[in-house]
């Protein structure tokens, strides 16, 4: 049972326009904390399907939350446009922004979502707030969302209806938690009432627990999401930048290194967790859009680029290390455990995995994959290419290595013993830093990104 602390309904209905993650997971905990909700999409299976009280993605929390929400009457799902708005009091636009293929921002569902809403508000009486909370880049919220809803709803912005954009930095995996404790609140608005009112909105819903909250213009809320997430990718991309010079030094270890840097308060010690590479549906779209927007404006990013430089090859250090431990892997069964971008979701969205696999088969190995929750996913990525274990056990038995890509805590409890009982070769490549290398070193062959070679290569 998840503790909300749900009071009686609040005076203000919320809808939100498009049910991904970012979507799905702020409607029901804000319904969970009182607040009637509608969410909007415009696929009619999945509002089927989260009708049905099913989540379309595996997210800690949010089904629990959802069928709750649903029991108590507080959420409801449509895909009528105008049933949402019309039953609402504030419109959060949560769909996608994903890239066009030369990188840039495609603001599609975004220049729909507002078009729907324009309309929606063309016969609505009373005041009305609208907030972007999907990502998209400066400047979208005032030139492209503004003037759409404007010319749909022949009404004014500031008059009867507000505008706001207000990032979200929900992290997968840790989506619920994250948006009941975020570290701050941005609030980009058009003009002040609107400000006003989503701050007062913020306030009803973490009451005592109000985060800072930094009031300021759209364009300056938009920069303030991409800048932190090209800032948290860049952190990744220099620890593992480290961890591959560490790779050539006997003794060297990037956990120690990032141990030492990080207790400087200057730096901190979060993202400072070298392994495969960065993924998911956020940091490659972001940094590309950004890149292209800066590009647009004829500034270059440098720092921003070297992000992405090193991550683009970062996961194919997993398979250098798989050769160092038994040398060609053609004909060869290699294991990989952990294909979701990271634990606790089964999204395999520009996963680093896809980039592992298709090197091994490349290569010509045999392989097997095996992840807690992002089966299904896989075989829509890998079709008949590789083996589908059905446990850690299927996927290590007979294998000659096994590559950790994702840290899932079912793969933290293994045990060396346990590597070496079912492998042919027990070769372990750990991606993720799981491991105690002094355990599993002198045990089976081992290798782990950002370890200096001569631990372990010396062994065997
Ligand atoms: C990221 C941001 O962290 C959120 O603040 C933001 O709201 C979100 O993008 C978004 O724009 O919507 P997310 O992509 O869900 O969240 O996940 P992260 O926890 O940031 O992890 C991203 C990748 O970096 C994962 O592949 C993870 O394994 C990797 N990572 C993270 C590391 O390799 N090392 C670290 O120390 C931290």
């Amino acid at each position: 049972m998840v503790q909300t602390g749900a009071k009686p309904m609040r005076d203000k209905a919320l809808s939100f326009f498009g049910l991904g993650y970012v979507g799905l997971t702020s409607a029901v905990c804000f319904a969970s904390r009182g607040f009637n909700v509608i969410g909007f999409d415009t696929d009619p299976q999945k509002i089927e399907l989260i009708n049905s009280g099913k989540a379309p993605f595996y997210e800690p929390q949010v089904e629990e939350l959802l069928r709750e929400a649903r029991r108590r009457g507080q959420l409801s799902f449509t895909d009528n446009p105008e049933e949402a708005v019309k039953g609402s009091d504030t419109t959060f636009i949560t769909v996608g922004t994903p890239s066009n293929p030369d990188g840039s921002i495609n603001l599609e569902q975004v220049k729909n979502a507002s078009k729907q809403i324009g309309q929606a508000l063309k016969g609505k009486n009373g005041y009305h707030l609208v907030v972007v909370r999907s990502t998209v880049t400066p400047g979208t919220t005032e030139n492209i969302v503004k003037p759409i809803i404007e010319s749909c709803s022949r009404k004014k912005c500031g008059e009867s209806w507000g505008l706001c954009f207000s990032p979200e930095f929900l992290r997968e995996g840790s989506a619920v938690n994250d948006t009941f404790h975020p570290d701050r609140i941005i609030i980009g608005e058009l003009d002040r009432t609107s400000g006003e009112i989503l701050e007062e909105l913020y306030r009803t819903f973490y009451s005592s627990e109000m985060p800072k909250t930094i009031r300021t213009t759209p364009v300056n809320a938009e920069l303030v999401k991409y800048a932190n997430n090209a800032f948290l990718a860049m952190k990744v991309s220099f620890i593992n930048m480290i961890a591959n010079l560490c790779q050539k030094l006997p003794g060297a270890d990037v956990e120690v290194i990032a141990e030492g840097i990080g207790l400087d308060k200057r730096i901190g010690p979060l993202f400072l967790k070298a392994g495969a590479g960065w993924g998911g549906s956020c940091f490659r779209k972001d940094l590309d859009a950004l890149l292209d927007f800066a590009l647009k404006n004829s500034v270059e990013l440098p720092l921003v680029e070297a992000a992405l430089k090193v991550n683009n090859t970062q996961p194919y250090r997993m398979i250098e290390l798989a050769k160092g431990l038994i040398g060609e892997l053609k004909g060869k069964k290699v294991s990989v455990l952990g294909l979701a971008f990271k634990p606790e979701t089964d999204d395999m969205r520009d996963a680093v995995s896809i980039k592992i696999v298709k090197r091994l088969l490349e290569e010509g190995a045999r392989v097997a994959v095996y992840d807690p929750k992002a089966m299904e996913n896989a075989r829509k990525a890998f079709g008949e290419a590789v083996e589908y274990a059905e446990s850690v056990e299927d996927c290590l038995t007979g294998s000659e290595c096994a590559l950790i890509v994702t840290e899932w805590e079912e793969f933290r409890k293994m045990t060396p013993q346990n590597f070496i009982e079912l492998m042919k070769i027990p070769a372990v490549v750990d991606g993720r830093r799981i491991y105690n290398a002094e355990s599993f070193s002198p045990k089976l062959r081992f290798a782990a990104v950002g370890l200096g070679e001569k631990r372990y290569y010396n062994q065997h």
